[in-house]
């Protein structure tokens, strides 16, 4: 009988050696809400732990993000008024363009990403703009969501995320913010986004549930998987520097398939109704907290690279405490 593998676990100490697999706060990005108005900063019903906050309470945020030692953050905005162009999104005040700069007058600790989509600031809800007919236009969505982006590189984003899922957005995204000289912005692009129940408590936390029908025409059946790798390398093709698969944990095949296809860093978002459901039980005793870790690592086993998660600051307190 070969009793190698039982050696190689033996000793506590050589576990370290031969573990395959790790997971670092610096492979994670966590989300942030921000919400206009003063003096806000109300937990998520639906996401406990997780706040939206107003520009003025940011700072508090930022310190303890920056303390324990997260560096990426991706933000999200929650406007004051939606009309049906979601023109609150490529305001340069708007939301999140003021966020941006706040927090780059904060520290210069953090990096900063942004979300680009329209459903939280159209008064319809939908990813993008909308025909005479009530669908969504493709190519007309195109122009608005290049001057959101453009607007947040000129905020001071970092780097770009699209998750409207329109076609073509990611090469019309790339020539305009190259057009407008943000040549070293990267664009990491929600590539295999699939129409999911799992992004229920986010659709509470930012307000953007779409008021009719659903966002099945342009985000992903969650019965294909060879259409996520078309939609990886279309993306690629079109200059995406970082592929997104989500949500994360029904779908690691995908992520496995995708890292194994491709040669660009991959990301997954443990979206909010995974974080939700595994929050619940960890905050009524069912399981250990320890499961945070075993399921995080498990996005990473599969093949991410990065992992969007609201359970950033908690791996950043195990991780601190087992050091
Ligand atoms: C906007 C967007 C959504 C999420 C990220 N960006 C919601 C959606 O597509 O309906 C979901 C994130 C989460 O559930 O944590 N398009
Ligand atoms: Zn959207």
């Amino acid at each position: 009988m070969d009793k190698r593998p039982r050696r190689l676990r033996y000793n506590p100490l050589i576990r370290d050696l031969v573990r395959e697999t790790t997971l670092e706060l610096s492979n994670l990005i966590y989300p942030l809400f921000i919400i206009e108005g003063s003096n806000i900063k109300e937990e998520i019903s639906s996401l406990k732990g997780v706040y939206r906050f107003s520009i003025d309470r940011l700072e508090e945020e930022i310190h303890e993000i920056v303390g324990l030692g997260i560096q990426y953050v991706l933000l999200f905005g929650i406007p004051e008024h939606k009309d049906n162009k979601g023109s609150e999104a490529y305001n340069h005040d708007g939301i999140v363009q003021k966020a941006v700069r706040k927090i780059k007058s904060i520290t210069d600790k953090l990096y900063v990403i942004t979300d680009v989509c329209m459903c939280e600031y159209t008064s319809h809800g939908h990813c993008g703009i909308l025909d005479e007919n009530g669908y969504v236009h493709n190519e007309k969505s195109l122009y608005y969501l290049g001057q959101i982006a453009v607007s947040h590189a000129e905020a001071g984003a970092d780097m770009i995320a699209p998750s409207d899922m329109m076609d073509g957005r990611v090469g019309y995204i790339r020539k305009e913010l190259d057009e407008c000289g943000y040549t070293h912005t990267p664009i990491m692009s929600y590539s295999a986004k699939y129409a999911s129940s799992y992004y229920g408590p986010f659709r509470e936390a930012a307000g953007s549930a779409p008021a009719f029908g659903d966002r099945k025409s342009y985000q992903m059946d969650y019965a294909n998987s060879n259409e996520a790798l078309r939609e990886v390398s279309l993306d690629i093709e079109e200059g995406a520097d970082i592929v997104i698969v989500k949500p994360a944990l029904a779908y690691l095949d995908i992520i496995r398939r995708v890292k194994d296809t491709f040669n660009v860093p991959i990301a997954a978002y443990n979206v909010s109704g995974e974080y939700a459901m595994l929050k619940l039980a960890v905050d009524q005793g069912l399981v250990d907290e320890k499961i945070i870790m075993e399921t995080l690592l498990s996005i990473k086993r599969a093949g991410a690279d990065i992992i969007i998660t609201y359970f950033a600051k908690d791996i950043a307190k195990q991780l601190k405490g087992m050091r």
